[in-house]
């Protein structure tokens, strides 16, 4: 800590503006939340639930806040019905968010109009071409902030207990073959590896980019730590520094007796929000 009293905004600090305080407590590594799914504290999550895997504003409101400034920029290649863009909203940031999926921005708009909420710009277009959407080239950004496909998590139909209780169905984002969630494991790294590269060139040195990720359910063959290979992945890029990881813990997810009463088998009721910063030489 600096000679400034922790309830002062340090006057050297130009990541974001938050006391000391609200510093440390940013710094905690597991964030445990139950955010409601009904009424004005969920974000109209009666629409937004219509996506497989929306995220919680208010979630990535705090992690807008850590990362940038008022009126910072901030991208989503993959911005679903726009979590990401209502916190930018929400905390007086401007965003350009990006997904494949035009119902998905039909929802988006939808959820703005409830909330009385100016939109901010939606592109439907495909993150792996992300530079020749003019609307993304205009100014660099702050902050890539962005939840892509848990490789192909989604598209995979679920088993055991799920399945019995009638809940088995996939649920892919999209049927597209462009749609990252329906890549195999490795294909899938490559891919987010490429994308973020190109995202790179959008972003202001020594910004950061921040990404959820999920881990796949160990098999035989493989430990499917999504969220250590996506790290290895990325740390290829030269100019891309792995700062960890938090954890959001979502409390509101139902435990199922999965693997009962032979084996372990963990529910996973946490994300990774893996936080890399952008220093080019
Ligand atoms: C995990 S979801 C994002 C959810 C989002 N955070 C929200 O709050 O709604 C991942 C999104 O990536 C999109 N997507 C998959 N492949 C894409 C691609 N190649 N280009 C753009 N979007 C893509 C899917 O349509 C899906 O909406």
């Amino acid at each position: 800590m600096t000679e400034t009293p922790e309830g002062d905004v340090d006057p050297r600090n130009r990541l974001n503006e938050l006391t000391g305080r609200e510093w440390v407590y940013a710094l905690r590594s597991v964030i445990s939340t139950a955010y409601p799914t009904s009424g004005p504290e969920s974000y109209a999550h009666d629409l937004r639930r219509k996506h497989p895997s929306p995220k919680p504003p208010q979630l990535l409101a705090e992690l807008v806040r850590f990362f940038t400034r008022r009126d910072g920029r901030v991208l989503d290649p993959f911005a679903g019905v726009g979590g990401t863009l209502i916190a930018c909203s929400l905390e007086g940031r401007q965003a350009v968010g990006v997904d494949l999926e035009p119902q998905y921005g039909t929802i988006y708009q939808a959820v703005c109009e409830r909330l009385g909420l100016a939109p901010q710009p939606y592109l439907i277009g495909d993150a792996r071409r992300l530079t020749s959407i003019p609307e993304v080239q205009a100014k660099p950004f702050d902050l890539i902030l962005t939840d892509p496909p848990y490789a192909a998590m989604q598209a995979r139909a679920k088993t055991g207990e799920r399945k019995k209780r009638g809940q088995g169905a996939a649920t892919p984002f999209t049927h597209s073959p462009d749609d990252l969630g329906n890549l195999a494991y490795n294909a899938f790294l490559d891919a987010l590896h490429d994308i973020v590269a190109e995202a790179l060139t959008l972003l202001k040195p020594r910004g950061h980019l921040v990404l959820f990720t999920k881990d796949l359910q160990p098999t035989a063959e493989h430990h499917n730590m999504l969220h250590a290979d996506i790290v290895a992945k990325l740390r290829q890029l030269p100019a891309l520094e792995y700062r960890g990881y938090r954890i959001w813990h979502d409390q509101s997810m139902n435990l199922y007796p999965f693997g009962y009463p032979f084996a372990f088998v963990a529910n996973q009721h946490h994300q990774f929000i893996l936080i890399f910063r952008y220093l080019p030489a």
